[in-house]
């Protein structure tokens, strides 16, 4: 618990001394067992003696940063009653405490009044949305979070690793005594901003070395969740490492769209919405996770609407077109309302223009499909991304003998094939005798990627010969 300068280096309330220093609390001068947050809450309350502290405010006194069931505090107050009496810690309903008892501060250099208990604001976990179709998805990576150290939920663009991260995070915390940190770290573009992002989350100095960051972790049993790492997967899994090394009991929840590719990771592979086929029946057809979150989207924002035996075909055909992508789902949902299930799905053939208009809050990436599958494009190498290029022209499920190479570069291009799918761009099904495809929406991207390829090409051939640089 941080002490301002001003903090006493000692409280005196009945027969009881709390030295801060020390930390130390004493009863006629012998020493009582108090553990180290019991002794945290007590001197919160000896600083504000006679005033109502609020769970709140214990809550960041104690545990600043991290995010923890309230009945951590009860267990701390319970303690702390069979050390100092019951009645010296008063209980008010539903608020807080109080300690009853006079109190009165003083140092070294002779009595100054009690300093207010500094309490730092605490970042929530995130409050995840209703989540549709995850149910076994939550408890699978529920279990994966219990028993390892280290669990990567990976997946592209929109797919909902965060929303599943936040939901988990929450069912998570009961079983970690010193709770949960939510970083995300989306925004990091170095190393060193990876480190500033969790000091901040953890209440420290955004310059605070990774050093002391990671020392200030290695005795928690705390849940760390790294959220939106993609960019930084390299340093993540370095940070990562010492910290798996250092900090026995702490586990880590990181979701990216790149593999840490750390011997210790267990990774966790989202797909998207389960998605019902053509011609499924109304009540069989809401079973299905994306069709679930597609009608709750829309009835959100348009309380007149209610899937129908007359719509339901196009409802069930924008989320096979989608892919059932929950970002795709969410930004076609928003207009429904004004142009109808069967014009939306009509003019998704266009492109992706009508998946725009995210909302506000949302991250620019998530404000258009375009801007979400931009993201995940520049997280490839080149290479990568002139063999996604090329697969646009492919067609829909297509083998690895169809990439059009000689033996002597098929390997080469094997293992982008695999990094592709890897990052979910490229949807795998081993049972099939072609086993691979792009989603609908990324052929429509990869399509436009290689026209604008193929056009720069050509400038650039026409530019040559008329004696122009374009590079
Ligand atoms: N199962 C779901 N039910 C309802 N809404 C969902 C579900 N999954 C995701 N969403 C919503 O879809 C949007 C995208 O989800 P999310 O931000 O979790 O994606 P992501 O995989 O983390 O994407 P990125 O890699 O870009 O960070 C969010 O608005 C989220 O609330
Ligand atoms: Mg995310």
């Amino acid at each position: 618990m941080a002490m301002t300068p001003m903090t006493p280096a000692r409280f005196r309330f009945a027969a009881f001394e709390l030295q801060l220093g020390q930390r130390l609390l004493l009863r006629e001068g012998r020493l009582l067992p108090v553990t180290s947050r019991a002794f945290d809450v007590l001197a919160v309350l000896a600083a504000r003696a006679g005033e109502l502290v609020s769970k709140e405010e214990l809550l960041a006194a104690v545990w600043p940063g991290l995010v923890v069931e309230e009945n951590n505090i009860q267990v701390q107050i319970s303690q702390l009653r069979k050390l100092i009496g019951a009645a010296s810690i008063a209980t008010v309903s539903g608020r807080g405490y109080r300690l009853t008892l006079p109190c009165t501060g003083d140092n070294d250099a002779g009595a100054v009044p009690p300093a207010p208990a500094s309490v730092p604001r605490q970042p929530a976990l995130p409050l995840p949305p209703a989540l549709y179709g995850r149910d076994e998805d939550l408890s699978d990576l529920d279990e994966m979070v219990r028993s390892r150290r280290l669990v990567s939920v990976l997946g592209t663009s929109g797919v909902g690793k965060t929303a599943l991260a936040a939901a988990a995070a929450r069912r998570a915390l009961p079983r970690f005594t010193d709770g949960a940190a939510w970083v995300d770290v989306g925004t990091a573009l170095a190393p060193a901003d990876v480190v500033a992002a969790i000091a901040a989350a953890l209440h420290l100095a955004t310059d605070t070395p990774a050093a002391d960051v990671v020392a200030h972790l290695a005795a928690r049993r705390l849940l760390l969740v790294l959220d939106n790492a993609d960019r930084v997967s390299a340093a993540t899994a370095a940070l990562a490492a010492t910290l798996l090394a250092h900090a026995p009991r702490l586990h880590l929840l990181v979701t990216t769209q790149v593999r840490l590719n750390l011997l210790e990771e267990s990774v966790y592979r989202l797909a998207a919405l389960a998605v019902p086929t053509a011609g499924t029946p109304l009540a069989a057809a809401r079973t299905f996770g994306a069709l679930a979150m597609l009608e709750a989207r829309v009835v959100a924002l348009d309380h007149l609407f209610a899937l129908d035996e007359d719509n339901i075909a196009a409802a069930i055909g924008l989320c096979r077109k989608l892919d059932g992508l929950p970002l795709a789902l969410e930004l076609a949902a928003a207009r429904v309302p004004g142009l109808g299930l069967r014009t939306v799905l009509a003019h998704l053939n266009d492109g992706l223009g009508l998946l725009s208009g995210g909302s506000a809050g949302a991250a620019p990436r998530h404000r258009s499909l375009q801007a979400a599958l931009e993201w995940s494009y520049a997280l490839l190498a080149p290479e990568e991304q002139a063999l996604y290029r090329e697969l646009a022209a492919l067609p829909p499920w297509f083998g690895p003998d169809q990439l059009g190479v000689g033996p002597n570069r098929a390997l080469r291009r094997l293992d982008k094939l695999a990094a592709l799918v890897d990052r979910s761009l490229v949807v795998f099904d081993g049972g099939r005798a072609e086993p691979y495809a792009l989603t609908e929406t990324g052929r429509l991207f990869a399509s436009a990627k290689r026209r604008q390829a193929g056009s720069t090409d050509r400038r650039k051939k026409a530019g040559a010969s008329a004696g122009f640089r374009y590079d």
